[in-house]
């Protein structure tokens, strides 16, 4: 396989981030994202023609094939990064490989994980031994997830504990990828088909109906359908640090129903950063004693923003800024409000004056 030099790798010039899953639709934008930023990726990826196609289109990157199964591709692919993005998804089976090899290379570690199992297991399987690392792994910083987690940490204001958080996804449409299809199909095999939802404190399995009820989005959005405990990723990142029994997803039933329908196309690029015409309203509502606080925040295209959530992490990541070490979700281990802050080019926030009693 060509090996590509590095454009600018010396000093000054950015660090080294490999992405795994580099030629991914996601990918893509966050290699795309990183170089913007001024950093170096190094394209990662199971298939050699893919990757040297996007070697290719980025002249100057290196390229370096590696299989989640074989951990040492994984530890001469990461030979020089200063970080990992993993964006190679169905991540019950790249996650756990992924996060392993950036341990033993002892550099961070973030993934766009949207499958609430495997997130869970990240959490579970991989807490102590990151903590005694001095290392930071952060699953979910995406669009799901991360987005929400941050929103809800903002909310939560000075907030430790609440009765309940609601994340209500005010999506136009959503068009999914190849990846989104696959995570789902695992993630609903990993359930035995059942459905999932956080109450009382814990991810609990059930064969309930969905229910459709009417969330009050700001405007210009306004009141929309939606399915209600449309159980996203948001259920694993809130819980892992902050005191909320309650927290619920909801999707726009618009949305709900083009992600299921066979044959949905996937999404189609309408600007020149590649994004597709959806958009998205995320609208966090936190409860507490009856006293509600909300936060929302609206962009276009959830693939799209993805790319800015995770490299804006990395970002932190290696210039310091970060609460704490181990595996940590975005709102446990950065400044909510001014990581939503740094991506103003991507996502206008909304936060409603003062609380309701
Ligand atoms: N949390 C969020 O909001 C969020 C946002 C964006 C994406 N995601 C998730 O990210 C994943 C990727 O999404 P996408 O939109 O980029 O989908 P995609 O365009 O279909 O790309 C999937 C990528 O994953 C790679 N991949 C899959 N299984 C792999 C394995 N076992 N080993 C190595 N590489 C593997 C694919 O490589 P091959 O072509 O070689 O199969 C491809 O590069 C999905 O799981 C999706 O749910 C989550």
């Amino acid at each position: 396989m060509k090996h590509y030099e590095y454009a600018g790798a010396g000093m000054g010039s950015g660090s080294i981030v490999a992405v795994f899953g580099a030629y991914g639709h996601t990918g893509r934008f966050v290699v795309a994202e990183l170089r913007e930023r001024g950093h170096v990726p190094l394209l990662l990826g199971r298939d050699r023609d893919k990757l040297v196609a996007l070697a290719e289109a980025h002249a100057g990157l290196e390229a370096r094939q590696a299989s989640a199964d074989d951990p040492a591709s994984l530890d001469r692919a990461l030979d020089g990064a200063a970080a990992v993005i993993n964006c190679a998804g169905p991540f019950a089976s790249t996650a756990a490989p992924l996060v392993e090899a950036a341990l033993r290379a002892g550099i961070p570690y973030v993934d766009v994980a949207a499958e609430i199992e495997a997130n869970a297991d990240t959490f579970a399987h991989f807490a102590e031994r990151a903590r005694a690392a001095g290392t930071v792994v952060v699953p979910a910083m995406a669009f799901y997830g991360g987005l929400g987690d941050l929103l809800v940490t903002t909310a939560m204001g000075d907030w430790t504990a609440a009765d309940e958080a609601h994340i209500a996804y005010g999506l136009s449409g959503w068009h999914p990828t190849g990846g989104t299809l696959a995570a789902g199909v695992v993630s609903s095999r990993r359930r035995g088909g059942r459905r999932v939802r956080f109450t009382g404190g814990r991810l609990e399995y059930h064969d309930d109906a969905l229910l459709t009820l009417e969330w009050p989005f700001p405007a210009p959005l306004g009141p929309q359908s939606v399915i209600g405990e449309f159980t996203m990723a948001d259920v694993v990142t809130v819980p892992s640090h902050l005191a909320v029994p309650e927290v619920r997803t909801y999707m726009t039933a618009k949305a709900a129903a083009e992600l299921s329908a066979p044959g949905a196309p996937a999404p189609a690029a309408v600007d020149e950063r590649g994004r597709s015409a959806q958009t998205f309203v995320v609208d966090v509502l936190v409860r507490s004693g009856g006293v509600e606080r909300r936060v929302a925040a609206a962009g276009q295209d959830i693939y799209a923003v993805s790319a800015p959530l995770a490299v804006e992490a990395v970002d932190r990541v290696l210039t310091g800024r970060t609460r704490t070490t181990g595996v940590a979700s975005a709102g446990a281990v950065f400044d909510a409000p001014d990581f939503l802050r740094a991506l103003s080019s991507h996502l206008s926030l909304h936060v409603s004056a003062g609380t309701r009693g």
